[in-house]
């Protein structure tokens, strides 16, 4: 199961966090050698706990980490949830897909969104319990999702929705608008990609390393949706793009670390002809 990046409103932040030895693991020698420390790394880590070692998060739906709690916890709550907020008015529910430890659940709540959040990550679930104790939350891999029930808007930020089988299931569950948000392969095959180390940019994947304020990073290999493949996406799970932008409405789409889709069931026997 490839894991997923920890994307979504907090990579501007780690954008501001430079690369190097202090922003990552020992090194850039590739994925496994920054996920494993050597054995100089344990030395050192015995000898000076709080220096230099710097832990790798990673996102398995199939074996949640502990570590990925601390990682969100540390995070500031959003303080624009912007696109979301605009996107949820209106729904009388709204279920929100890989809801997290609240970075932008709580927000969303308390601006008077009702949420039903769904994470496959116990620990993350039971962080947000303790904040938002009124809101539904349940425990479950999107892929596995069947709820037996409909909601006005379906939202899933962070790139969790990069799978024909994950935006199915997600899609299932929507009887009104859809709206997620991916990785720009643009801007990973871009001249600069501040906060993101890109190991491998295939068509389809991408194995890379995300870094964060405190010194956590985060490899994955992640699957890409190209802008231009969006309609394709969207169409093989039942849906019909009705907004494709970036993080900034205003500017070009290649510059944009990740990209945002909104969309809406289709209605293919509506577009047939009667006669
Ligand atoms: C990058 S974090 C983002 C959390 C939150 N959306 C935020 O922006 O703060 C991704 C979340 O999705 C959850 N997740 C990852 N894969 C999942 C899957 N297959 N099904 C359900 N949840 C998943 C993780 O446990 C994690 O809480």
């Amino acid at each position: 199961m490839p894991e997923q990046v920890l994307l979504a409103f907090e990579l501007k932040r780690a954008q501001t966090n430079e690369l190097g030895p202090e922003g990552c693991t020992r090194d850039d020698g590739g994925l496994g050698r920054a996920a494993r420390p050597t054995q100089r790394d344990r030395r050192q880590h015995r000898r000076e706990p709080t220096l230099n070692f710097v832990p790798a998060v990673h996102d398995d739906p199939d074996h949640p980490d502990p570590l990925l709690v601390e990682l969100y916890r540390s995070l500031p709550d959003a303080d624009d949830p912007e696109p979301w907020l605009d996107w949820c008015r209106g729904a009388a529910e709204v279920l929100y897909i890989g809801v997290g430890t609240g970075r932008l659940a709580v927000p969303l709540s308390r601006a008077g969104v009702r949420l039903i959040g769904v994470d496959a990550h116990p620990g993350m679930l039971a962080h947000l319990r303790s904040r938002l104790p009124e809101v539904e939350l349940i425990q479950a891999r999107v892929e596995d999702l069947d709820l037996g029930r409909q909601f006005d808007f379906v939202m899933a930020p962070s790139h969790l929705l990069a799978s024909h089988e994950r935006l199915r299931a997600a899609a299932r569950h929507c009887r009104g608008r859809i709206a997620i948000q991916l990785l720009n392969p643009y801007w990973l095959a871009g001249p600069s990609h501040p906060g993101v180390r890109v190991h491998e940019l295939g068509h389809d994947r991408a194995r890379l390393e995300v870094s964060y304020p405190g010194g956590w990073t985060h490899p994955a290999t992640v699957d890409l949706v190209w802008p231009e493949g969006m309609e394709a996406f969207l169409d093989a799970a039942g849906l019909r793009l009705l907004l494709l932008r970036g993080e900034d409405p205003e500017a070009g789409l290649e510059e944009s670390p990740t990209f945002y889709a909104l969309a809406a069931r289709s209605s293919r026997r509506a577009r047939i002809p009667s006669t």
